[in-house]
């Protein structure tokens, strides 16, 4: 069996497909950041209109990829929520109409879930057979990093979520993504800070908000003080004149930042897995592609820890085919009335 999957929740036009043992055959992405870079942060009319254009021609590249036909596509899955509004409508709709034309069913998906589920998918360096045998048995920690959400998810069985806390304020990748702005780097703002941090100078520590005795994240005090020590440092406001700031000033700044998040969220999710009594760490979402996260975690951490390649961090398509694939097995069929379920805010976007 073969399961197309639809993601449009935010600025990423990705069509991905599985087959049945959850193989990705496909995974085409079509990025808009360089369109939304210009204004700093997404602009969500852009998007929407962007994801209109990009829809049709992505999905056929992806069965083209995946050397199969239409026929060959036995169900649809669509993300149809948390993200923005107008950029869900077009690929949930898209795929309502193709579940139609092709006679096939329709499953929506969380895209929280999507995330999470990225990491089950199989490619030719990434298989996660071990914790396929271990689910069921004990729990697995999942710390799903993105722009607009920080989660810990327990999974305790196959499409059993069970969210233990969040971010009170700002997601990692938004105070990634502000951060940046505050350092004159372009968006999205994690890989550059990630790129100007490396081999940087090392600098006062920035500080870390523990939420002692809860499993919720807040991001936005760290915000701030990189705002603070931006001024106080001189590259903030950036003056043009002065022909930009000092590498290393810029460097050791972003490298505070990273490794303030990192520390937080690598000692949060480990205690809380440990205390769980889970099987193994799951990091998934846009912030997953961290070098440095990813590796402070797999050091760290006593239980084994599985993160996605980078392909399946970031929004993508096949981790929503995948998603669509256990939904399937369980019984999910026909979400043919299915509303979106927009985010309130998205913390990237050029708006916030
Ligand atoms: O999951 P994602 O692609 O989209 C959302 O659902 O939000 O995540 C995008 C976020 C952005 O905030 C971006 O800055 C962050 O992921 N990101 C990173 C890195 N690559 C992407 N953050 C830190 N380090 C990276 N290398
Ligand atoms: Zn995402």
């Amino acid at each position: 069996m073969n399961i197309l999957g639809i993601e449009t929740s935010c600025d990423e036009t990705s069509v991905g497909i599985v087959d049945g043992d959850g193989y990705v055959r496909a995974n085409v992405i079509a990025t808009q950041i360089d369109i939304h870079a210009r204004y700093g942060g997404i602009v969500p009319e852009v998007a929407s209109r962007q994801h209109v254009l990009d829809i049709r021609p992505v999905c056929e590249q992806a069965v083209r990829d995946a050397g199969l036909d239409w026929g060959d596509i036995d169900a649809v899955a669509a993300t149809h929520g948390p993200g923005l509004a107008g950029s869900l409508i077009v690929g949930l709709n898209f795929s309502k109409g193709l579940s139609a034309a092709l006679d096939i069913p329709l499953i929506g998906v969380n895209h929280m879930d999507g995330h999470v589920y990225g990491a089950w998918a199989i490619t030719e360096d990434h298989g996660l057979e071990p914790f396929q045998e271990l689910i069921g048995e004990q729990p697995i920690m999942c710390l799903v990093v993105s722009g607009g959400h920080t989660e810990l998810v327990l999974l305790e069985g196959h499409g059993k979520f069970r969210l233990l806390g969040e971010t009170r304020d700002d997601a990692a990748g938004e105070a990634f993504d502000k951060a940046a702005r505050v350092l004159g780097l372009r968006y999205p703002g994690g890989p550059e800070i990630q790129r100007v941090a490396e081999g940087a100078p090392e600098t006062d520590p920035l500080p870390r908000a523990w939420m002692r005795g809860t499993d919720e994240f807040s991001f936005s005090g760290l915000k701030t003080a990189v705002l603070t020590r931006a001024r106080k440092l001189g590259i903030y406001p950036p003056n043009g004149a002065s022909g930009g700031a000092d590498p290393d000033v810029v460097g050791g700044l972003a490298k505070a930042f990273q490794d303030s998040v990192i520390d937080v969220l690598v000692t949060k999710t480990i205690s809380a897995a440990k205390r769980e009594n889970c099987a193994g760490i799951v990091l998934v979402g846009g912030v997953a592609a961290n070098g440095p996260l990813r590796q402070t975690l797999k050091e760290k951490s006593p239980l084994p820890v599985a993160i996605p390649p980078f392909k399946l961090c970031t929004d993508n398509g096949a981790m929503i085919a995948m998603s669509g694939l256990v939904n399937f097995r369980n019984g999910r069929r026909d979400d043919w009335d299915l509303d979106i379920v927009p985010s309130l805010r998205i913390g990237t976007s050029a708006l916030v």
